[in-house]
């Protein structure tokens, strides 16, 4: 059994306890947190701790917190012979310096509380700052999840900055675009078909195969008949600058 503490009580703390708590090999001992209302839905009830307070023994702490707390929150674990990782796809080991035995298990996915996730589907990325402790995280992260990766930093930020492409900026495009349409008072639900292909598409065909639209037909027309709808002068800026990446990637 690998004992684990849980530090923090956000998105990504929620779906590793429901993960952890699923793991047969795994022992959750403890989640610290500041607020304990923040775990009224974790489930089932768990052993609670606050910052200062008595933290548990375990072979494993993952510190699932905000990038800047990161380092606040590893000083509570001060004197402790188990491993400590975080979560953040961004952050080096280094936000862990004081600890002896620092990692990351970055997780790659977007995780919201109110969105249930099959964990087991999620690429683990794990780094380890001593070579000897690579097989105890490798053992959490083969428990948790089919697909495991060793990344050092500059890959896994590489990484981090791909999925804020594919993930959160595309995010963005669609809430902008039911932006316009709610401006219109047009129904919103009209994109949805839209919104299913366009990602289910990408199952078959690469992005570079699935681009179409005028940006990608270099159809100037129809494209500075978009600029003039567009007042605000961010929402412009935006269409231009992400309409020109598309036509110079098929120039
Ligand atoms: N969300 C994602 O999709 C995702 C994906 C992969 C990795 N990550 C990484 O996972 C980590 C957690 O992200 P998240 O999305 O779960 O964040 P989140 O939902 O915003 O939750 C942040 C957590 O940090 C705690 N916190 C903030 N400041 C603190 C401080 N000064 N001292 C102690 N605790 C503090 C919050 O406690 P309170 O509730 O008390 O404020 C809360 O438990 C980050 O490193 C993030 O980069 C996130």
């Amino acid at each position: 059994m690998i004992r684990v503490v849980l530090l923090g009580s956000g998105n990504v703390a929620y779906h590793l306890h429901r993960a952890l708590h699923r793991s047969k090999g795994i022992e959750l001992k403890q989640v610290i947190a500041r607020r304990k209302e923040a775990l009224s839905d974790f489930v089932p009830p768990v052993p609670f701790g606050i910052p200062g307070g008595p933290v548990a023994e375990a072979d494993i702490y993952m510190i699932a917190v905000a990038d800047g707390a990161i380092e606040a929150v590893a000083g509570l674990l001060g004197g402790k012979a188990g491993l400590v990782v975080h979560t953040s796809g961004a952050r080096d080991l280094q936000a862990l310096k004081g600890v002896s035995r620092p990692g990351v298990f970055y997780p790659l996915q977007t995780f919201s509380r109110l969105r249930e996730l099959d964990f087991e589907d999620i690429p683990l990325c794990i780094e380890t700052g001593r070579p000897e402790d690579l097989p105890l995280l490798r053992s959490l992260a083969n428990a948790l999840s089919k697909q495991v990766v060793e990344l050092d930093l500059a890959s896994r930020r590489r990484l981090h900055l791909a999925a804020v492409f594919v993930n959160n900026f595309s995010n963005h495009m669609v809430y902008l675009g039911e932006a316009l349409c709610r401006e219109a008072e047009l129904p919103e639900n009209l994109l949805r078909p839209l919104l299913r292909e366009t990602y289910s598409k990408l199952e078959t065909l690469t992005a570079y195969q699935s681009q179409t639209g005028p940006a990608r037909r270099g159809d100037q027309i129809t494209q500075e008949a978009h600029l003039d709808q567009l007042k605000d002068s961010l929402r412009r800026q935006l269409y231009q600058m992400i309409s020109e990446s598309i036509h110079q990637t098929y120039d």
